[in-house]
């Protein structure tokens, strides 16, 4: 529970009751919770994510269904919910339970346990609709490297270990040197520093370095990125961790064809939501999943909830409610 007390937010484990929660039509008993980015800006007190406290944040859970008005699920069954409002207005997933619309829930794919969609969860989720987006333009193994920025956190660790599963050859860029060997054990070819994927020079289009790339840095670092895009690549923007602002000519575009792709998880329609995770449970799930998540318990995510915003956290932290 983030409560509001003057300019300090206050984080805490309690007890309430579950009129607590909205009047949803399919209640969830949630087993596992992801913890992302986004979860920690809740946590923090920005408005921008969420306006009003007392709030339990968590966009990502995965859980059995307890009751529903929806003929759509039936009591017992597994179902993943993530983003759409969950956890930003509406009351998330760091809870024993969500109230949510159906059109909100996805049930669980064949092949996936309840752990796995959270340790894949909305980080996997973003990585596999930008691949998508990047490929439905034309991106393919035989044009080159790909390079993923912020490699170590959660949307860049799922990246490099999707690309791979498909057969690119990923670039990851990390600010932490120290997992690097990790970043190989994944499936990244090679690794740079976050220094060399974001130049300085002020030129305004550079050699082809890589072939696209997926960011979740923002900033001069996706500025980047596009300028040394080789010919008809694509680069999927994700995150912000760096800047929210993007500087750039037009050159990048008009004299290499590099197509830049927008990346909404949060409000993905739910039928393409629903291809995306047959995607992960299938020909885009990463290899070596279970070495891919960290399993915490509830009483342990406000102090991860720092880390998260710090940058020191690697790969997908997960909360085990249930
Ligand atoms: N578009 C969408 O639908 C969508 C969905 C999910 C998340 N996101 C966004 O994607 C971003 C990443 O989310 P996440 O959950 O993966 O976060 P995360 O697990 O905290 O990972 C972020 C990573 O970015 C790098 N980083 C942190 N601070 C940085 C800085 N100041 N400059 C450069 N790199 C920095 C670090 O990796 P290294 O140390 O390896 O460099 C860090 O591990 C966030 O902006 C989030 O809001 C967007």
């Amino acid at each position: 529970m983030v409560r509001e007390e003057g300019d300090e937010f206050s984080r805490q484990v309690e007890e309430v009751p579950l009129s607590f929660l909205p009047d949803g039509e399919v209640l969830i008993k949630v087993s596992y919770a992801g913890l992302n980015y986004k979860d920690a800006l809740s946590a923090a007190g920005h408005k921008g994510v969420t306006r009003k406290y007392p709030h339990t944040p968590g966009v990502d859970a995965s859980g059995v269904v307890e009751k529903s008005s929806s003929s759509e699920f039936s009591p017992g069954q597994e179902v993943i919910v993530t983003s759409f409002d969950l956890g930003m207005n509406t009351k998330g997933g760091f809870a024993e339970y969500i109230s949510v619309p159906a059109g909100w829930v996805v049930p669980l794919p064949e092949g996936l346990t309840l752990k796995d969609a959270m340790i894949m969860g909305t980080a996997a989720f973003t990585a596999a609709l930008a691949l998508h987006k990047m490929e439905k333009s034309g991106q393919n193994p035989e044009m080159g490297e790909l390079v993923v920025t912020g490699a170590s956190g959660g949307v860049g660790s799922m990246a490099v270990a999707i690309l791979a599963k498909r057969g690119y050859r990923v670039i990851a860029s990390s600010g932490k040197q120290e997992h690097y060997a990790w970043l190989k054990s994944i499936g990244a070819k090679r690794c740079i520093s976050r220094e060399e994927a974001n130049d300085e020079s002020g030129r305004p289009l550079m050699a082809a370095k890589w072939a696209g790339g997926i960011d979740t840095v923002g900033g001069n670092t996706l500025a980047t990125l596009i300028k040394s895009c080789g010919k008809e690549g694509s680069v999927a923007v994700c995150g912000l961790v760096g800047s929210h602002e993007l500087q750039t000519t037009v050159y990048p575009f008009i004299l290499n064809g590099v197509n830049v792709l927008g990346v909404d998880s949060a409000e993905t329609p739910i039928q393409l939501r629903k291809k995306i995770w047959q995607k992960l449970a299938t020909d885009y799930r990463p290899g070596g999943l279970a070495e891919m998540g960290k399993i915490v318990d509830l009483e342990e995510i406000p102090d991860y909830m720092d880390e998260i915003l710090g940058g020191e956290t690697a790969g997908r932290i997960v909360a085990k409610i249930a």
